[in-house]
């Protein structure tokens, strides 16, 4: 490669990574049903997604909003539970997280108070064997 080719695709490739949204590098790479699992992407975890998608209950008032975020699954100690959820908002950027204790913890079960945030989350469920796990709300 030329020095003009490798200076033009660079600059093409700084210019990509600042307007080009992460949502759509993400699944753009495939990481979606490798990286991360969704109910449309379950990969290797096909019959998996309903003990480990994540769901969420959205409330309002006049404290702001508020979710409820439960995973149906099992504790069962160390051997295999919900490590966490996690809430990002709408550039994956990191709002908050409840982690779980699988000997005190009956049912991955948390809420969040997400005051005056308005726009999409992104929930991730965490389990220690079947991995990372995200649903999608706007709120
Ligand atoms: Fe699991």
């Amino acid at each position: 490669m030329n020095r003009r080719n490798f200076i033009r695709l660079s600059a093409l490739g700084a210019t990509t990574g600042i307007i080009a949204p992460r949502a759509v590098l993400a699944s753009a790479s495939g990481m979606a049903g490798g990286v991360y699992y969704t109910k449309d992407a379950p990969g290797r975890w096909s019959k998996k997604v309903g003990g480990h998608l994540p769901n969420i209950e959205v409330s309002k008032s006049s404290a702001g909003v508020s979710i409820e975020v439960i995973t149906s699954h099992e504790m069962l100690g160390f051997d295999h539970y919900i490590i966490k959820h996690q809430v990002l908002d709408n550039n994956f950027d990191f709002i908050t997280e409840r982690m779980f204790d699988p000997l005190k913890d009956k049912a991955p079960i948390s809420e969040f108070s997400l005051g005056n945030y308005s726009g999409r989350i992104h929930v991730l469920s965490v389990c220690n064997k079947h991995d990372t796990w995200l649903n999608i709300i706007d709120v």
